[in-house]
């Protein structure tokens, strides 16, 4: 039978990320691969992301900056496609970058050129892509995928999904990757919003009043605990540090933030020693932004000279200034959220080649799988990780 949009090897649904790395590769290995999206441009959370600049990978990458149910699955692929080889990439193609932070690199110019990289490796892959293209059906049977569209019908023995998850909305983000997988039987680990910021109740409403400060802090949730600056919202916290912790964070648990992370233990008491005449607020102003100093030295309400202080309450003061409590009442939802935690389970699929264990043919790549990275490069570099991947089997 002769579909418009023909016959391919494969069929790889969701031009984002994963989709296009995924396309190119295995294009250039010779694969007939056809690439489609709905939306009417590639790339759009790269060409947002890393403010502009696409933080396009991470030096130190590794497995255990990644959640998932399975801490291990990531591993395989992670270890084949690594940081290095992506940079040669991004060499290769004469763009410019710099690392900003902890390893993380960005463009120099703009985020347009990672996009415009990948689309001339797809190019170079001879790889056809269809933009504005609706997935009204897909189909199985006898070993063959049928994805019907607003722009025709395509047929492959074998179909990636790579189309993301519901982070950003406006972008043309949905949770199609999971009704899809769940219609061929695999299971989905519970979608949360990620690197996402938290939003406090009335009760904490006196941070809300410090909307605009900024401080680098150490922020944990449970075990998982970041070293980064902590930005107070008019609505709760953001900033790098509790981003970060959010990933990590579930509904009615606390996070607890250290103000003073490079403080020795004993400071309080050593400065009391020292300048005994010095009040909390004033010591506290010498290292935060005022406004956070004077809320923080408030709500301690110790006596008003150091000097006049037991060293018990010292200790105590000191304690609460290391692990500040809050309990967040929600986050900032998937309209804000930069990913999403969670996903098509790991256990359906094979880390080696991202192939469904009962649907030979179909795969499964990037944020779409129950695998999500730390902020800082780590997304992405799964990305092309989990496409490169798939490239080699298909
Ligand atoms: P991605 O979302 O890139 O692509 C999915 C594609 O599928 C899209 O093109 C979409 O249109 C398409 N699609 C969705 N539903 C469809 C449907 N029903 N039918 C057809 N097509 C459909 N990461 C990082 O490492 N460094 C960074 O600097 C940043 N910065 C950043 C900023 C912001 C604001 C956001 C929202 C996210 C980031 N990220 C990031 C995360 C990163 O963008 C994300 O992890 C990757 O884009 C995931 O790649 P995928 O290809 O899996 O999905």
């Amino acid at each position: 039978m002769q579909h418009n949009l023909g016959t391919h090897d494969a069929i790889l649904l969701g031009a984002g990320a994963a989709g296009m790395f995924c396309a190119a590769t295995a294009g250039q290995r010779g694969r007939r691969v056809l690439l489609l999206d709905h939306a009417e441009a590639p790339g759009k959370k790269i060409l947002i992301s890393g403010g502009g600049r696409c933080n396009f990978t991470n030096l130190g990458t590794a497995p255990d900056r990644y959640l998932s149910a399975n801490p291990h699955f990531a591993k395989s692929a992670l270890g084949r496609y690594t940081a290095q080889d992506f940079l040669a990439l991004v060499e290769r193609h004469g763009i410019a970058w710099h690392e900003k932070t902890l390893g993380q690199l960005f463009c120099d110019g703009s985020a347009r050129q990672i996009v415009d990289m990948l689309l001339g490796e797809c190019a170079m892959g001879g790889v056809p892509l269809q933009l504005g293209a609706s997935i009204t059906a897909v189909d199985h049977a006898d070993g063959r995928f049928r994805v019907t569209t607003s722009k025709g019908v395509a047929e492959a023995p074998a179909l990636v999904i790579a189309t993301g998850g519901p982070a950003i909305p406006k972008l043309g983000a949905t949770g199609f990757a999971y009704d899809l997988a769940r219609r061929f039987g695999l299971k989905v680990v519970e979608p949360r919003p990620a690197l996402v910021p938290l939003t406090l109740g009335p009760d904490q409403a006196l941070f809300r009043d410090l909307s605009g400060v900024s401080t680098p802090v150490a922020a944990s949730a449970g075990k998982a605990s970041f070293r980064e600056a902590a930005l107070f919202t008019h609505r709760g916290l953001s900033g790098p540090a509790i981003l970060q912790v959010s990933s990590y964070w579930r509904h009615g648990e606390q996070i607890a933030i250290d103000f003073l992370p490079e403080q020795p233990k004993g400071w309080l008491r050593e400065a009391k020693r020292s300048e005994p005449r010095l009040g909390l607020r004033s010591l506290l102003n010498r290292q935060l932004p005022e406004r956070l100093a004077t809320t923080l030295a408030e709500r301690i309400a110790l006596p008003s000279e150091l000097g006049n202080c037991r060293d018990a309450l010292l200790e105590q003061a000191e304690a609460q200034l290391a692990g500040w409590r809050f309990t967040p009442n929600g986050t900032e939802g998937f309209a804000k959220a930069e990913v999403t935690v969670g996903g098509i389970s790991t256990a359906d699929l094979s880390s080696r080649t991202m192939e469904a264990r009962r649907v030979p043919g179909l795969y499964a790549i990037g944020e779409a799988v129950d695998v999500t990275g730390w902020l800082g490069g780590y997304n992405f570099q799964w990305a092309w990780a989990s496409g490169w991947a798939v490239a080699q089997a298909l």
